[in-house]
């Protein structure tokens, strides 16, 4: 297996060193190999260079398996340039079309839903990762003027609704949920009477693929109140690329925050490059401390393992981090987990099996 590291900016690579030294132990005990290339994208090189992606970057991140990125975002970079030329472009040019998030309360973890227990949240968000208003259509009219317009606009095609869905589905029934297995499509037809039209179209008739897999409905509104109130209700929610976006931050939140919330970006077709990460920033004040958490990371390997062919390995791995979680950190916060970042991911390491 060849890994692409992408360390990044801020807190970025000592997070990343944690997921790796989690990797090294775990491919020690289950007898595989891998390689690791680095690449130092991110926030310091743009600001030296004026580049961020360079020229052929994207061919040889392609020549790997996967990328593991630690954190991008720079506080001397204006927001939203490194998001939108390193994060956003992988994910196009890379056609990552499926953006996997769990959702899932880990033992010891501390969520601000009052009596919910990690049996309650633990669903996974499959976010469509290339449409939507992702997909940088739209301009300006009269730009600078009184009588301005823009517009933007977003996108839904067939066949990338078809294979995020099929995707969706097939995931579901592996999942294979012992409360049933449901795939909730998170939308708003009721609004969105076009793209939505063609979002519900299709997903209904791709359900009639997965007799076993019950094919349910939620507006994004209702969905947001019900993950809040009956996170239980879920098992895997299929959305498009905005909603998804701005329903795994609230996912994320009842998890236990950004110190745990970890994410894939991936190209399931045969030959695709997956990219994996930590969903917390680049948290550059706390760079060099030693005090940020590393679970989110060392969570991003455990997913890179399970979805590139070493899917026991992920599962020891995500054993490991509940276990940490459970019986020793005191707090997912930074600075407050009565254990730094690099005891963290020793900590970690000694629980695999
Ligand atoms: C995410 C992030 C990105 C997104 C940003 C950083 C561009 O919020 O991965 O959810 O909007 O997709
Ligand atoms: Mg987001």
């Amino acid at each position: 297996m060849k890994i692409a590291v992408i360390g990044g900016d801020g807190t970025g690579p000592e997070v990343t060193a944690e997921a790796l030294k989690v990797l090294q132990v775990v491919s020690k005990k289950d007898g595989f190999d891998y390689q690791i290339t680095p690449f130092d994208f991110g926030g310091e090189r743009y600001l030296k260079t004026g580049v961020i992606l360079p020229e052929g970057a994207i061919d040889e991140l392609k020549s790997h398996d996967c990328i593991y990125l630690g954190a991008i975002g720079h506080p001397d970079v204006t927001p939203g340039i490194l998001e939108r030329k390193l994060l956003l472009d992988l994910r196009f040019s890379l056609d990552q079309y499926i953006n996997l998030r769990p959702v899932q309360l880990y033992p010891g973890v501390e969520t601000p839903l009052k009596d919910k227990k990690p049996e309650d949240i633990d669903f996974v968000v499959v976010r469509e990762n290339t449409e939507d208003l992702y997909a940088g259509i739209g301009g300006f009219l009269k730009k600078g003027t009184a009588d301005e317009v823009a517009t933007q606009t977003a996108i839904y095609t067939r066949k990338g609704c078809e294979r995020c869905f099929r995707w969706a589905f097939e995931f579901t029934r592996q999942r294979n949920n012992p409360k049933g297995k449901r795939l909730t499509l998170v939308a708003k037809t009721n609004v969105l009477t076009y793209g939505h039209d063609l979002v519900w179209r299709t997903f209904q008739e791709i359900a009639e693929e997965y007799d076993d897999v019950e094919a349910d409905y939620n507006h994004v509104d209702a969905c947001c109140m019900w993950m809040v109130k009956n996170p239980e209700y879920y098992d895997v929610i299929v959305t498009t690329n905005m909603f998804g976006d701005i329903i795994t931050d609230l996912g994320a939140m009842i998890q236990g925050g950004m110190g745990v919330a970890a994410g894939g970006n991936i190209n399931p077709d045969p030959g695709g490059c997956s990219m994996f990460e930590p969903m917390g920033g680049s948290a550059p004040k706390y760079t060099g401390q030693n005090v940020i958490n590393p679970i989110a990371a060392i969570s991003a390997m455990a997913m890179l393992l399970d979805q590139s062919g070493h899917p026991t390995s992920g599962k020891k791995v995500l054993d490991a981090v509940k276990l940490v979680t459970g019986t020793k950190m005191k707090s997912q916060s930074a600075g407050k987990m009565g254990y730094s970042t690099t005891e963290v991911g020793d900590l970690v390491c000694e629980s695999l099996v």
